[in-house]
């Protein structure tokens, strides 16, 4: 059979998914797969990374892709997007983020970490409320109990070197790369949300207002570990809210971030509410997700691209990729089910088949929850040296619920140790 954008053979080890790409800092990638960032929930409750981070990098070490993208660590103690994120903060757990960051290397591929702050969608202790632009309320079920406190522009400032921090931390210990979160709902994407931020000081009130944050952080990042790593935004093509980040204000960061320097813009959509990453506003086999938008920002930067959502067919990588929409695929789920999707991409077998996790129930926000906990629940397979499962059906979902719903009372209490 032939593959009609490239003419190779089905099966043929011969892809445009094969070569290297050069990223702006002069860094280069072994090829165009990334493993696109998935919360492991692999720390203690402090944040420090365990053993079982370290096998399930291990694993994905050998998956084939030339990019692995970390789930989101956090730049502080404020509060936590899920229980036993890790934390990097402090020098003196720096070890077991460089033992992590040496799990993930074992066969050369490149490690960035991705950093976060949860804003208003933060697991905190019950006696604190969440920071967030505004004080207005995430309207989930769960999140809409607490109103956040709105940050005063000082204390901004603050978070936006706490980004810096870790920026630095982590090129210490050995990550080779940064990618700041700003999108999915979390801090910076709330400044960037109309909705979530109503402020009427210079973090707010214009679309220039409410891209400050993000702007800001990239500058100080990009102080923190200089022009030769690489720096990376995940950004939301639009919300998927009415009166959310809109797709042509989305454009506009873009276009601000490319100004600003950074190395790679990864795409993605949607938040807790509207969890379009997750596949939910598109039917089962409907896929990439957010290809009409890179198309778009393609024409207005020039920036390296990667697309993360439902890639999984190399044919539709190759095109991407041929066609010059994209540089990088960005590939998430199918990790946490078949560890080495990439490298079965690469060598032309048949794409293996994937267990879905549930179909949907209509309520998007649950969807989207339980994408998250049956593949969480793959990971910690891993992490204890189990196979992940070959199918994920009722008592999985419920059973993956049920541990990270208890991880979360357990961590109802966030420790304070700082250096
Ligand atoms: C278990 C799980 C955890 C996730 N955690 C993160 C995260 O920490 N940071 C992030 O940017 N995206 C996160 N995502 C979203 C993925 O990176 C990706 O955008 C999304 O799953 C769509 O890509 P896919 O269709 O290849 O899975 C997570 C997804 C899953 C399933």
């Amino acid at each position: 059979m032939t593959d009609s954008t490239t003419g190779d053979m089905t099966g043929s080890t011969t892809t445009v998914l094969a070569e290297p790409l050069t990223l702006p800092c002069g860094a280069v990638l072994a090829n165009r797969i990334a493993k696109a960032g998935m919360s492991e929930q692999l720390a203690t409750r402090a944040g420090i990374p365990t053993v079982g981070l370290r096998r399930l990098y291990a694993t994905w070490a050998r998956s084939g892709a030339g990019l692995l993208i970390t789930g989101n660590v956090m730049i502080n103690r404020d509060g936590l997007v899920e229980p036993r994120n890790a934390i990097l903060d402090n020098t003196r757990t720096l070890p077991a983020f460089t033992g992590w960051a040496d799990a993930a290397h074992a066969k050369g591929t490149a490690v960035w970490m991705q950093i976060n702050h949860p804003g208003r969608v933060a697991t905190v202790p019950f006696t604190r409320r969440p920071v967030a632009p505004s004080a207005t309320r995430e309207p989930v079920p769960g999140y809409n109990l607490r109103t956040p406190r709105e940050l005063t522009a000082q204390r901004i400032q603050a978070l936006i070197r706490d980004f810096a921090r870790t920026a630095e931390l982590a090129v210490a210990a050995g990550f080779d790369g940064i990618q700041i979160h700003a999108a999915h709902g979390f801090l910076l994407s709330q400044f960037l949300s109309p909705l979530a931020n109503t402020r009427d000081d210079h973090y707010g009130r214009t679309p220039a207002g409410r891209r400050r944050a993000l702007l800001e952080t990239v500058t100080a990042v990009r102080e923190a570990v200089g022009p030769a790593v690489p720096v990376s935004v995940k950004l939301n093509s639009k919300d998927f809210q009415y009166g959310g980040l809109s797709e042509t204000e989305s454009l506009d960061v873009a276009a601000a971030l490319a100004d600003a320097g950074i190395d790679l813009l990864e795409i993605t959509g949607g938040n807790y509410a509207e969890p379009a990453m997750e596949g939910v506003h598109h039917t089962r086999h409907q896929g990439p997700y957010f290809a009409d938008y890179a198309t778009k920002v393609r024409q207005r930067i020039n920036v390296p691209l990667m697309l993360t959502g439902g890639l999984r067919t190399r044919p539709t990588m190759e095109r991407l990729v041929t066609e010059g929409a994209i540089d990088l695929v960005g590939i998430a789920r199918p990790m946490a089910f078949v560890p080495d999707y990439p490298a079965h991409i690469l060598t032309g077998e048949p794409e293996p088949l994937l267990p879905m996790a549930l179909g949907p129930t209509g309520y998007r926000p649950l969807d989207g929850y339980v994408q998250l906990a049956a593949h969480n629940h793959q990971f910690h397979r891993i992490a204890t040296g189990h196979t992940p499962q070959t199918r994920a059906g009722l008592g999985t979902v419920l059973m993956a619920v049920g541990k990270l719903t208890t991880a979360a009372a357990g961590q109802a209490v966030l420790p304070r140790s700082r250096s």
